[in-house]
């Protein structure tokens, strides 16, 4: 367990490459069935990443309230974002002409930011992966031979040397689970512990790992488990041109709450275009939420589990040590009645201005009113409650559940 993980609860994920040139997301190589002569004229040949400025995303992350960073540095295509000596079709040499890694890996650290590579294991375009249009992933069976196995893993192992080699301390190793299998990942994760001992490891390469994560969905791991939730800002990781299903600031606060209320993260993704400039609207959300985040760092930082189920109006419910926060996405109209919480409640209070809420508490239920009525901040209201002790429920916790 990595402290700085639960700190911040936030992360920037970035889906940027060659094909962010054409506009059709991450995976128009395979979907398209391009080969990789006709990816390069058409896509590598074509990106330039003239406006690339790593500062700039990593002063928007912090802008945002996030804690860490992590970028695609070789997506499923099989294009090295970075200098590689063992991987020739790369940026250095193509396309952008320069290590975009080495450039990422100093921006963010000057930030002040956690680093966090993203590595996919399939490579597409090499000549020992089983085969480059496989839907959608090819198995342990479809190798050509163990010769080309073998030789398959000692390349892509020696390209994860090179990142964990070549740029100083690296905090986060984020792997994508994309097969082919078995590519003997517990030897690999091995060798990057060795290299990088104070690193974070996902799941997706196997065992051992340090923290789950659950894509497109928030599936909070077992109690005791470091996990985060990764989700796109509308629906596609790669830059589409097309894509105009925006999730709003008050979607994405309510994702991070309900990350931290199982203490989990969410790791956010953009999807840059292909000279590097942020798309205006994921500028523009995320600037919104993080005005609130940044003000809202008591109740997300650290925050604990806790054992309340859900409810229509305050949610999600964060807490941390003796407190409990009620977050009013849905303004309760001027009073809320909450009828979980076991333990005496010592006080009420506004985590905007410190401003007192009634209240008072019959029996099992605990009444909040004359609450200002619309709140006052937004998109979300915070009411702290401070307890007599550790969180104490009067009920069950269940999720919501239908039977099909
Ligand atoms: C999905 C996509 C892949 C993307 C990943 C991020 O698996 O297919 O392109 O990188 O999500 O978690």
């Amino acid at each position: 367990m990595k402290a700085w993980f639960n700190e911040s609860r936030f992360g920037m994920f970035i889906h940027w490459g060659a094909y962010s040139v054409a506009g059709r997301g991450e995976w128009i190589m395979n979907r398209e069935r391009i080969g990789k002569e006709e990816y390069t004229q058409k896509y590598v040949d074509n990106w330039h990443a003239e406006k690339y400025e790593p500062a700039g995303w990593a002063a928007l992350a912090k802008e945002s309230g996030m804690g860490y960073m992590v970028l695609t540095t070789r997506h499923h295509d099989g294009f090295a974002l970075w200098d590689s000596k063992v991987n020739a079709w790369n940026a250095a040499r193509l396309g952008p002409k320069r290590d975009l890694v080495a450039q990422y890996v100093d921006a963010v650290r000057k930030a002040g930011l956690k680093v966090g590579l993203y590595y996919s294991p399939a490579a597409w375009s090499h000549p020992d992966y089983p085969g480059a249009f496989f839907r959608d992933w090819p198995g342990e069976k479809d190798w050509r031979d163990e010769a080309s196995r073998q030789r398959f893993i000692e390349y892509y192992r020696s390209e994860i040397r090179e990142l964990m080699t070549g740029y100083g301390r690296i905090d986060y190793l984020w792997f994508d689970g994309c097969i082919p299998e078995n590519i003997d990942g517990d030897e690999t994760l091995k060798m990057v512990k060795e290299l990088q001992p104070d690193i974070l490891v996902n799941t997706r390469l196997g065992k051992p790992f340090d923290n789950k994560c659950s894509e497109q969905t928030i599936h909070p791991a077992a109690a005791g488990q470091d996990w985060e939730a990764c989700m796109t800002l509308n629906g596609n990781w790669g830059y589409h041109a097309g894509d105009m299903r925006w999730k709003s600031p008050a979607d994405v606060i309510d994702m991070l709450l309900t990350c931290a209320q199982s203490a989990g993260n969410l790791l956010l993704n953009i999807g840059p275009e292909a000279d590097g400039t942020v798309p205006e609207n994921s500028v523009r959300i995320l600037r919104e939420a993080g005005n609130w985040i940044r003000r809202h760092r008591e109740c997300i930082a650290n925050s604990e589990r806790h054992p309340f189920s859900w409810n229509c109006t305050a949610r999600p419910i964060t807490a941390k040590g003796n407190n409990v926060y009620l977050h009013f996405i849905n303004d309760p109209c001027g009073s809320f009645c909450w009828a979980e919480v076991k333990n005496k409640v010592l006080s009420a209070s506004l985590l905007k201005d410190g401003a007192p809420v009634e209240f008072r508490q019959e029996d099992n239920r605990l009444f909040l009113e004359n609450i200002p009525s619309p709140m006052p901040d937004s998109p979300a209201s915070t009411v702290v409650l401070k307890l007599d002790g550790k969180p104490e429920t009067l009920t069950r916790q269940t999720t919501f559940w239908i039977p099909e």
